[in-house]
């Protein structure tokens, strides 16, 4: 049996509930769907396919715990987060943005639950190089996490955390310095930190103002249904009209009040773009 097959059922939440209690931890604050895939995955990897084996060994290694853990950590993110997004966004659709743009308009970007800052920055970096110096760029970056925000407005990264970005993206935006303990770390280039405005705010909470993007990736996954579709109506008053939305890998858009609010262009990619009653989307998108 594959694993998309097995169910988890309430006896084996059961056991891994105990499994996270003995690491102080509380498995019932996650989605019993995602926390599935989660396991699912870090499954895969170990090619287990029985729920209980795995729970044995989560059970007696702490270190898988705190694998399949990090796995679940809310504020899990990265610089380009899944490259090929950002490539699609750039090349597709940032042109289509600034065509109907007058010379010195701002860009306005919403960032939202944008955790540490990787993906503020990663905006700011893509859409300060995309529009030169024609337009002006501005991103605002929210997240509940008061921590998570406070390490955003440094702009400090580990070495690690940046490796694995080309060569050319790193050379233009970071800079790079040892800390007093020797370590190599790098920080963003204050030119596009000023690009990027955080803030400790809740995404159903926070002012409408207008966008012509919003971000808002690995965080409707945390939700259910209807906690989603309200966040979906926020979004549509936030963004101008025929604005772009794009959600996370694993997040897609829920139900018929939804499907009215938001048409998806660029599947594949999670890339949406408001429904507007007088004007029809944007049907040319090349991979439809
Ligand atoms: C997994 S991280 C995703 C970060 C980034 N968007 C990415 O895709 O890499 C999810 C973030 O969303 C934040 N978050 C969850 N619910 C939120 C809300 N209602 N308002 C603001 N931030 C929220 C969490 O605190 C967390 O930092």
């Amino acid at each position: 049996m594959s694993l998309n097959e097995l169910t988890l059922n309430s006896q084996s939440l059961d056991t891994f509930s105990k499994v996270f209690e003995s690491y102080g931890s509380d498995i019932k604050r996650f989605k019993p769907a995602f926390m599935k895939r989660r396991l699912d995955r870090r499954m895969r990897m170990l090619e287990i396919n029985n729920y209980y084996e795995y729970a044995l060994i989560l059970k007696r290694e702490r270190r898988e715990f705190e694998e399949l853990f990090a796995s679940l950590s809310i504020n899990v993110t990265d610089f380009f987060r899944d490259f090929a997004v950002y490539e699609k966004f750039r090349s597709s659709i940032i042109p289509k943005i600034l065509t109907n743009l007058k010379l010195k308009d701002k860009i306005r970007i919403w960032s939202a639950g944008c955790a540490s800052g990787e993906e503020a920055y990663s905006l700011a970096m893509m859409f300060s190089y995309a529009s030169g110096k024609n337009f002006d760029v501005e991103i605002v970056a929210n997240d509940i996490n008061k921590n998570a925000i406070e390490y955003a407005q440094n702009g400090l990264y580990p070495a690690k955390n940046i490796e694995k970005l080309p060569e050319n993206i790193i050379k233009n935006n970071f800079k790079k310095i040892s800390n007093s303990e020797n370590i190599e770390e790098y920080e963003v280039l204050q030119s596009i930190k000023n690009l990027v405005t955080f803030k400790v705010s809740d995404i159903l909470s926070c002012d409408v103002t207008q966008y012509d993007v919003i971000f808002c990736r690995n965080v409707l996954i945390y939700y259910e249904k209807e906690t989603q579709e309200l966040i979906m109506e926020k979004f549509n008053r936030c963004l101008k009209e025929s604005g772009y939305l794009v959600l996370g890998m694993d997040e897609t858009m829920l139900g018929r009040k939804c499907a009215k609010l938001f048409h998806p262009i660029m599947p594949r990619e999670r890339i949406y773009q408001k429904m507007h009653s007088d004007k029809l989307p944007d049907w040319n998108t090349s991979n439809l």
